[in-house]
């Protein structure tokens, strides 16, 4: 059988890793810049990571949410404690996609409505109504285009109040860094706004941090950096370090019923185990603080750099805009300098996602990597 031709493919294979280096099957080196899409949080192979999986499965793997599995409070416990939301709820699920989905699906039990807005150039994932509120025709099928979805601009509270006015929203989702998109963010005026404008409408506040949250932006949630309240916050990617595991975090006023949402595999006992490591190893490690500082000596480095118009993002969740699309500089970075980057909606930015334990020595190695090759084509 051959596979179903969907990702146009760097011709690269990892076969092995550890902290922010990958290696492929003709024992390359390459740093990574990217962390699998903002997946690799705490390092690849990570000792501490390794050895709590390795001592799980030899227990048990999995069984079903028909039984007790302290490992799911466990995690709760922790993650509420780190991130500051001890009073808030769990939901375990698989994906971010999945995680968007029980938000919106959860947000239209409570407040009975089934608007959703959304904002231009979002991304909130592939499944029925997290792809519906995600600005991109390309991926929406006539099935998910069913749903009813309006995109706004960013910045604009007159026009999320127009909206939200109209009574039939049950919604707002938004990230608090546009990850896919490119790396745009709301201002706190807007955030703090929004906020408001859904407490006087009865619409759940949903932060989508699936990308930005563990610690990515240097604090554990980005929407932190605006002092805001979300009733619903998604996660995804960095929680497992690559293990598939997904969730939401719901306020104290929405209650749970029997039934409401469930998952076969949401919660199993190696997804917890995997995203209880990944928050031992941010804590231990002081990882939250290592992403914000080393993210601003980036910002002070890349500054500089020929060609870039803007420095955009928070922590080590990074975009570089160039006044040329970066395709080509892709892959001279990935095939000459042994560098994985990642692009964006924005064609003309190169996205900067890696393992939160880097350092400057791996921003100068990028830095000197990218003068290379920028300076000969564009000066
Ligand atoms: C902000 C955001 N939400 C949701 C998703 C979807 O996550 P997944 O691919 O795990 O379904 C992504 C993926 O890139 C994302 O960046």
């Amino acid at each position: 059988m051959k596979l179903f031709d969907v990702y146009p493919l760097y011709d690269v294979e990892p076969v092995s890793a550890h902290d922010s280096i990958v290696i492929d099957k003709d024992g390359i080196e390459y740093l990574d810049l990217y962390g699998g899409h903002a997946v690799i949080s705490v390092g690849h192979g990570h000792p501490h990571y390794i050895k709590r999986l390795k001592e799980q499965i030899e227990k048990i793997g999995f069984y079903s949410n028909a039984v007790h599995n302290s490992l799911q409070s466990e995690l709760a416990n922790k993650l509420g404690e780190l991130s500051g939301y001890k009073e808030y709820q769990l939901f375990l699920c698989n994906s971010g996609a999945e995680a968007n989905e029980n938000a919106l699906k959860l947000a239209s039990f409570y407040t009975r409505k089934s608007r959703v807005v959304s904002f231009y150039n979002g991304f909130h994932g592939r499944t029925s109504a997290a792809v519906a509120a995600t600005d991109n025709e390309k991926i929406n099928a006539p099935l998910n285009q069913q749903q009813k979805v309006t995109f706004l601009p960013l910045n604009n509270l007159e026009k999320v109040n127009t909206e939200l006015k109209k009574g039939d929203v049950c919604a707002v989702i938004i990230e608090p860094i546009q990850g896919v998109g490119g790396l745009d963010e709301g201002t706190t005026e807007f955030f703090k706004g929004l906020e408001e404008l859904c407490k006087e409408n009865n619409v759940v506040l949903i932060l989508d941090e699936v990308q930005a949250g563990f610690g990515r932006t240097g604090k554990f949630f980005g929407h932190q950096h605006h002092g805001i309240t979300p009733d619903i916050i998604s996660i995804a990617k960095g929680m497992g370090n690559g293990f598939p595991i997904g969730g939401i975090m719901i306020a104290p006023h929405i209650k749970p019923s029997y039934g409401m949402l469930g998952t076969t595999f949401g919660g199993n006992h190696l997804a917890c185990t995997a995203a209880s490591s990944v928050l031992e190893i941010l804590e231990f490690e002081n990882l939250i603080d290592n992403a914000r500082l080393t993210g601003d000596y980036f910002v002070s480095q890349a500054l500089h750099l020929p060609g870039v118009k803007k420095v955009k993002g928070r922590g080590l969740m990074l975009g570089l805009e160039f006044d040329f699309e970066v395709g080509d500089l892709r892959k001279k970075l990935i095939y000459d300098e042994h560098i994985f980057t990642g692009g964006a909606m924005n064609k003309k930015l190169l996205r900067i996602l890696p393992p939160l334990t880097i350092g400057k020595s791996e921003i100068d190695q990028f830095i000197k990597a990218l003068q290379d090759v920028l300076i000969p084509e564009k000066i």
